[in-house]
């Protein structure tokens, strides 16, 4: 993190400081702290730009290892949402004057080569669809907490357009994960528990 140590912290979820009533505050300070919070901003942009990117090249790796038609429906359709979220990114990047620059996502490439752990471990058909599935909500959730903050952010910084954009992007996420569940509930998880018995 490049951002410079304050006094008071920054909550994610409502982008406020911990000392925002002290009616001292001068406004050079919030200045300060406005400044700071769009360096945090952009920096977690470029995170998020690279696990995308990541994931364009991980996702059809999960499809080509998937039995289920279901599952493969929903990482394919989720890939090609990917690609529309990646230049969402590039927007946002466009939104704040800067040049869409990637920074590597330890996070995200720890759960993309979990994924790609479990589907060498599972045997192929509904066990490693389950763990594929698995791999997946927890990329997922990943990305609806980023989206999250980002969107928080941004509308701090009164970044109205890209708020909308991220929103956008997070009301995606959150779908995606909402299908992954009904895909999991509906057959490959009793079909995994059969195979094992
Ligand atoms: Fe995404
Ligand atoms: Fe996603």
């Amino acid at each position: 993190m490049e951002s410079k140590k304050s006094n008071s912290t920054i909550n994610p979820q409502n982008g406020k400081t911990s000392n925002g009533k002290q009616s001292n505050g001068k406004s050079n300070k919030a200045s300060m702290q406005s400044s700071q919070l769009m360096e945090l901003f952009e920096d977690q942009l470029k995170d998020i730009y690279w696990a995308e990117k990541a994931l364009l090249k991980a996702i059809p790796k999960m499809v080509k290892n998937a039995t289920s038609e279901e599952l493969v429906d929903a990482l394919k359709s989720h890939l090609s949402e990917t690609e529309n979220q990646v230049s969402r990114l590039e927007q946002v990047f466009t939104v704040i004057g800067k040049k869409a620059t990637a920074k590597k996502c330890e996070a995200m490439e720890g759960l993309i080569k979990e994924a790609g752990e479990i589907m060498e471990s599972c045997e192929e058909g509904s066990m490693r669809d389950a763990g594929i599935i698995s791999a997946a909500q927890k990329v997922e959730h990943y990305e609806i907490a980023t989206y999250g903050t980002l969107r928080q952010f941004a509308e701090t910084l009164g970044l109205t357009e890209a708020a909308k954009l991220l929103e956008e992007t997070l009301k995606e996420e959150r779908a995606a994960d909402e299908k992954l569940t009904v895909v999991a509930t509906s057959a490959i998880n009793v079909e995994a528990a059969h195979e094992q018995v």
